[in-house]
């Protein structure tokens, strides 16, 4: 373990590839910061999991994270940000690591919402966990309440980019139903905000059945932007992470598939390390 005041990388957490999405937003956003992405592969998905599992796993992933030195944890998962989030900020923190942060995916967001919309109506796409916790509408309100946001679960997805089928048949019969089904919620939905980090890994699929006017957003260059943010008016924060440009990946499965598909995604050479996350 490491000393109270060493220097530490950031981590991004995320139940397996979909935080990849995210982290490469923020690595280029913010390039001279050393970071661990840890995936928890092994145990994916988390949204269609009870909020109870996904609180469980999301606090074990955050600590093998503050173990590894980080000070400063991302959740680059919006099931993990809806379900556990606030009990880690508001139970956990204060009782394991007082001088640490752990941020997520929602809060950005929402206070983003405004901005990509002209209709004030936007189809929001998640996990079932997400849309049941939902997470999404109580924030949208205090960041966003001139905005209708009209939520549709598309459970299969994840599942299927996780296998790296996020482009066949399967996935593009899934999408034409869950964006029919999204668009029959509101005639003036301009905007479909992709609420889970995994679904931007088969955008291509996902906006081949969604009409042409509509956009489809996806939340790593808010997310990135809002860090960006965060440091800067955090300078304590800041300076407690470390800065050699520094990449390092974790998964709790494969590391052979692991490799291949953050390779394929990152467009170098990714060598991940397997990790066990204690139950
Ligand atoms: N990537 C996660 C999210 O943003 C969830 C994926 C899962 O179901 O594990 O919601």
């Amino acid at each position: 373990m490491k000393m109270k005041n060493e220097l530490g990388p950031i981590g991004i957490f995320d139940s397996g590839y979909g935080g990849l999405t995210v982290f490469k937003e923020i690595q280029q956003r913010l390039p001279g910061y050393d970071y661990i992405y840890l995936g928890d592969n092994a145990r994916t998905p988390y949204g269609t999991r009870s909020l109870e599992k996904v609180y469980q796993f999301t606090l074990q992933g955050v600590q093998y994270l503050f173990n590894q030195g980080c000070h400063l944890v991302i959740l680059a998962c919006n099931t993990a940000s809806a379900n556990a989030l606030r009990s880690i900020q508001q139970k956990d923190l204060p009782r394991i690591a007082p001088d640490k942060r752990v941020l997520g995916v929602i809060r950005p967001t929402t206070e983003y919402l405004s901005q990509l919309t002209k209709t004030g109506h936007i189809g929001l796409c998640a996990t079932e966990a997400t849309v049941n916790s939902q997470s999404y509408l109580i924030e949208a309100k205090k960041y966003a309440p001139e905005v209708e946001l009209h939520q549709q679960a598309c459970p299969l997805w994840v599942p299927l980019v996780e296998n790296n089928e996020g482009d066949g048949e399967a996935a593009h019969s899934l999408s034409e139903k869950y964006m029919k089904a999204l668009m029959a919620q509101h005639d003036a939905i301009d905007t479909v905000l992709l609420a889970c980090t995994h679904y931007p890994l088969m955008m291509d699929t996902i906006q081949a059945h969604v009409p042409d006017h509509i956009q489809v957003i996806s939340q790593g260059k808010i997310v990135a932007d809002s860090l960006a943010d965060y440091l800067e008016r955090h300078p304590q924060m800041d300076a407690k992470c470390s800065k050699t440009e520094s990449r390092r990946f974790l998964t709790t499965d494969s590391t052979k598939s692991f490799d291949l598909k953050a390779s394929q995604f990152y467009g170098s050479d990714v060598i991940s390390e397997w990790v066990e996350l204690e139950e």
